[in-house]
């Protein structure tokens, strides 16, 4: 049993007390954010993550959890630094948040054998300046990198049965204090991996990076598959099955975004840049996927030859993926964007996302109802756009679909429905790198 202390009560933060919670070790948890605070202490959730509320209720009753916007505990083994750290505008990382997290730290004089442990994800080189950092302070904390890798929707169990577990130290006492507080994790034999600080950084935005490369990928295949009249969803499985490529993540779409991918490819550009190189596949990542997150708005303005003012669309799904509330770079934003600067508007629905969507984009409010089940959102539109695979849009009711929709269309984000059951009940269908009915 350790005793921990979090800072940053986020998606991260939060997943990471309620996984040290849960084996055993008394976790405070600070946060700075009032409203959110104040959920936390009675037992609710600030944001929608599967499974969560329940071991937060379970270890505020167990004692290991405690919520609070100033530390309380000194005498704890480990401090974990989990706080956002979003994109300037420039892609470099506003990392304002650690550095107020650090000052916090020396002011409330934690004594020095404490492990301080960075999570958030920073540019590789934070770790030591946070390390220099204390040393101008007079504080001599060990300082590690733990870089997250967590999936948010399937967020605890990637924090409970981690596929690897990454520490990235530059000394000895704090790589086996780190290894032991981990072992719980890992009973199941998958790695805990040990490197230096600079390359543990890296290590996470290489990894985040790849994963949009290959998303980025297969929706420039996607757009080719449609020049030349193939069917991306054949190819995808034909070219996945060879073992050195794989089927995972690799499904075409309507572009990534979230809280990472598009804030960590940009900062790998800015740092790269930095130290004087041009990290030349992840400026193109970017230029891609700011063509694909508005593919959906450039179909339907030419399906409608460019004239949709006065027309409505339903929308289904507004978080930037299934299994989250989160909006944070949501696609479905940026192709409503482009749609309502031409007049449209919209009836949108999502099963959790639609209170965020509403204060994240005051900018839409004149466009977009917001209804309270999928069926509804169809009522009086012209043609339904998909942009979240959840999976209550996987199998809907066609015959509801055919009956609401007056363009009897289907624009699909996804490609989470088949085009053929929905010819078969008169729906016209439009996918990403299939059935585009000569749409580009
Ligand atoms: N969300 C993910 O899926 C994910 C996955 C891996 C890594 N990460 C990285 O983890 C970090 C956190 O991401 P997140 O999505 O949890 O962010 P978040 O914005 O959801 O949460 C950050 C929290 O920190 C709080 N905070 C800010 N300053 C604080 C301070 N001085 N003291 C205490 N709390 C403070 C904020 O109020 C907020 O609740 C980022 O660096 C992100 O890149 C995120």
């Amino acid at each position: 049993m350790k005793s921990i202390t979090v800072f940053g009560a986020g998606y991260v933060g939060l997943v990471t007390a309620c996984a040290f919670a849960d084996s055993g070790n008394p976790v405070e948890v600070v946060e700075k954010d009032l409203n959110k605070l104040q959920k936390l202490q009675n037992g609710e959730m600030p944001f929608f993550e599967s499974g969560l509320i329940d071991l937060l209720r379970r270890h505020i009753r167990t004692g290991n959890l405690s919520f609070t916007n100033r530390p309380v505990k000194k005498g704890v083994d480990f401090i974990f630094i989990c706080v956002g750290t979003p994109s300037l505008e420039d892609g470099s990382t506003d990392l304002s948040a650690v550095w107020a997290v650090a000052d916090e730290i020396v002011s409330f004089d934690y004594p020095d054998d404490t492990f301080v442990v960075l999570k958030s994800t920073c540019p590789p080189g934070t770790t030591n300046r946070l390390k220099e950092f204390f040393i101008e302070k007079g504080k001599n904390y060990s300082v590690a990198f733990n870089p997250e890798f967590l999936k948010q929707g399937n967020a605890l169990e990637d924090a409970l049965r981690p596929e690897r577990i990454v520490i990235g130290v530059e000394d000895v006492r704090a790589s086996e204090a780190l290894q032991n507080l981990f072992r719980p994790f890992v009973k199941n034999g998958n790695p805990i991996l040990t490197m230096s600080t600079i390359t543990a950084e890296l290590v996470k935005y290489v990894a985040n990076c790849y994963l949009a490369l290959r998303i980025s990928f297969i929706n420039e295949v996607a757009n080719i598959c449609e020049r030349l009249g193939a069917n991306v969803e054949d190819l995808r499985k034909a070219v996945g099955l060879d073992s050195r490529i794989g089927v995972k993540y690799f499904y075409p779409g309507c572009g990534y975004g979230g809280s990472c991918f598009p804030k960590d490819v940009a900062s790998l550009i800015n740092f790269s840049r930095k130290s004087g190189y041009e990290f030349k596949l992840a400026v193109t990542c970017n230029e891609v996927n700011a063509y694909q997150r508005i593919v959906i708005a450039k179909k339907v303005l030419n399906y409608y030859n460019q004239q949709v003012e006065g027309k409505k669309f339903a929308v289904w799904g507004l978080a930037f993926k299934q299994g989250t509330d989160d909006v944070r770079e949501s696609v479905a934003y940026y192709s409503l964007k482009e749609l309502s600067k031409m007049g449209a508007s919209f009836r949108a629905f999502d099963p959790e996302a639609m209170e965020k969507f509403k204060a994240s984009f005051p900018d839409l409010a004149d466009h977009v109802e917001f209804c309270s089940n999928q069926y509804q959102a169809l009522e009086g539109t012209n043609a339904l756009l998909i942009f979240t695979d959840w999976n209550i849009f996987k199998d809907p009711d066609l015959i509801r679909l055919k009956e609401a929709l007056a363009d009897k269309l289907i624009f699909d984000g996804r490609n989470i429905l088949d085009p053929v059951v929905l010819k078969a009940h008169g729906l016209r269908y439009v996918g990403i790198g299939i059935n585009n009915l000569g749409l580009l």
